[in-house]
């Protein structure tokens, strides 16, 4: 049996402006996916048996990153997280299922986080139609704080870069680490509105308003000023300059058209006891993230607003091994 587990991540800065080459900020999270897998004499999925249409990470990784033709194989995942919600629940299942494959393939190599965030990106590019960013595999693979960008960002540590023929063009992204100082006092509460919102429609979504309207192009740059000015406030522990940029994101979000009722809803309902505030991930219904000191009190105010809580602390371990 081979066992792994990635995490999933939480975009503090710079959604939907890095599809086009802005840079984002993510964390990866404490919660995550662990997929274990053996060999069996059929092909099977959490007990049924695998249809290769409604598991694409996964038959992404099987097929076309490692080319697999061996024994049928018993998959079991097992999630803690919400799934369609901007957690990367999809970067985490195929990170994790890349990892536990490999595990499974050659139990003496050391686990290679840089080939599983490429094998995530194009398995994502390819359920994203084509437009995808490297930011939730790479979050989930190395783990920590990860800065995604269409050039290297000052202050960081370069680790690889990723390209991708979008319908856009050809793109290609910086991917660097950062360092949070150790010590904060901070959370971060994530709150799941209950409804889940595709990445693939609200990335189709944006590109068809930038296409209508090219002057929110400049939201786009505006997003970009922010995730830099919130980088330069989280790398110096600064946690109000953080909160006040990511409630500044959130209204450039706004103005793209990717919040909702329901995430305006949870976000007013955290804001009274939280540094900052905004949604996360591809928006449309999700999750809404909040910075605070009091994660306890935030989490009670998401659920009595009708939310979903997940309290976690900023920046876990990326992928992993567990037997
Ligand atoms: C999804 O978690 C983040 C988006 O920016 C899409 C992407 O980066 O591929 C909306």
């Amino acid at each position: 049996m081979a066992r792994a587990f990635a995490p999933g991540k939480c975009i503090l800065f710079g959604e939907h402006a890095v599809v086009y080459g802005h840079p984002a900020v993510a964390v990866a999270i404490d919660a995550g996916v662990e997929v274990s897998i053996k060999e069996s004499t059929k092909w099977t999925i959490e007990g049924m048996d695998f249809d290769p249409i409604r598991h694409p990470h996964i038959t992404h990784i099987l097929r076309d990153a490692f080319n697999y033709d061996g024994a049928p194989l018993e998959i079991d995942v097992k999630s803690g997280l919400f799934s369609a919600a901007g957690l990367g629940s999809s970067a985490a299942i195929s990170n994790a299922m890349g990892a536990a494959l490999q595990f499974h393939i050659e139990p003496d190599l050391a686990i290679d986080r840089i080939g599983l965030a490429r094998m995530g990106h194009s398995a994502e590019a390819n359920a994203q139609k084509g437009r995808a960013s490297p930011t939730d595999t790479a979050t989930s693979a190395l783990g920590g704080c990860v800065v995604v960008s269409g050039e290297l960002v000052d202050g960081t540590k370069h680790i690889f870069d990723a390209t991708l023929d979008t319908p856009e063009g050809e793109r290609s992204w910086s991917i660097s680490k950062t360092t949070i100082p150790d010590g904060l006092d901070a959370w971060i509460v994530l709150g799941f509105t209950g409804i889940g919102s595709p990445t693939g429609r609200m990335v189709a979504g944006v590109a068809s308003l930038l296409d209508a309207d090219p002057s929110k192009e400049k939201e786009m740059e505006a997003i970009g000023k922010i995730t830099h000015a919130g980088l330069a406030a989280l790398s110096a522990g600064n946690l109000e300059g953080v909160g006040i940029a990511m409630d500044t994101c959130h209204e450039k979000l706004k103005s793209l058209q990717v919040s909702s009722p329901e995430l305006e809803h949870l976000i007013n309902a955290a804001r009274p006891h939280s540094l900052g505030v905004k949604l996360t991930g591809a928006g449309g219904g999700g999750c809404m993230v909040a910075l605070t000191r009091d994660p306890r009190r935030v989490a009670e105010a998401i659920e009595i607003a009708g939310g979903k809580p997940l309290i976690s602390k900023l920046g876990a371990e990326g992928v992993r091994i567990l037997s």
